[in-house]
């Protein structure tokens, strides 16, 4: 019997299904990068903060669900179209393609996976217990101790300036090729299309880089 072909099963559904998740992860990063930002307001405020995500209860669970889903299907699909791609086109362009999103799109291959890298690494450095990568003395409810501390160690402020640049060029690249998939290509849109995929990824890089640094410089502490 014949099954029905879904979203998935196709390039152009693919594509659909990478610029949806994508939209997800990128109203996180922003949300996460405004809740963060409070930083800068003191402990009381940052911590207020992580402990009223903390009451969501089974609502933040729900979320953290939806991120996990939606990470794991950005990730696959996007392996399965440059996999696809690749058996398409196995020998390459004899003339390379110069168009100035190429060196982006070129980026993607490689930001994509040690952005998942990253993931992990901030993840293990932050929330996962017993697991304060950086050697600082992790406090299960003390986010803005955590914050000051985790980023006093030099080397960590540096694995986490160079991913948010990894962060700034995937965003960049995503977003111009998330118009192109859902069709937003109108001559119309011209001048939007050139300028939010810049003003996305330089807002999110400049509020996570300043965090990071504020601390090191001791803006913070
Ligand atoms: C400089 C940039 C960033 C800072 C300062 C930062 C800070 C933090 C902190 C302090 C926590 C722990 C919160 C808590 O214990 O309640 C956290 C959790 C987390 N961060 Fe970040 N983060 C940054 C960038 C990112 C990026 C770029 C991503 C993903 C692309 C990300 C994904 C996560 C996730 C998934 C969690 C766990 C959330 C949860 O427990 O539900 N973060 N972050």
């Amino acid at each position: 019997m014949e099954r029905t072909l879904t979203l998935g099963d196709t390039s152009i559904g693919k594509k659909v299904l990478v610029a949806l998740t994508g939209i997800v992860l990128f109203g996180f990063v922003l949300v996460h990068m405004l809740g963060n930002l409070q930083v800068f307001l003191g402990p009381e405020a940052l911590n207020a903060y992580a402990a009223s995500l903390r009451k969501l209860g089974p609502l933040l669970w729900v979320a953290r669900l939806v991120l996990l889903i939606s990470v794991l299907v950005h990730i696959v699909l996007s392996l399965d179209l440059v996999r696809q791609a690749a058996v398409a086109r196995p020998v390459g362009y004899r003339l390379k393609q110069s168009a100035a999103t190429t060196y982006a799109a070129r980026t993607m291959k490689w930001s994509g996976p040690l952005l998942a890298c990253f993931i992990v690494y901030h993840l293990a450095h932050f929330t996962w217990p017993g697991m304060a990568m950086g050697a600082y003395a992790h406090q299960p409810h003390d986010v803005y101790a955590n914050f000051i501390n985790g980023f006093r160690v030099p080397w960590v402020t540096a694995i986490y300036l160079v991913a948010q640049v990894l962060l700034g060029l995937h965003l960049y690249h995503g977003s111009w090729s998330l118009f192109q998939t859902l069709g937003l290509n109108h001559p119309r849109y011209n001048g939007l299309r050139q300028t939010l995929p810049r003003l996305i990824a330089i807002t999110i890089v400049a509020g996570n880089v300043a965090m990071p640094l504020a601390v090191l410089a001791g803006v913070i502490s």
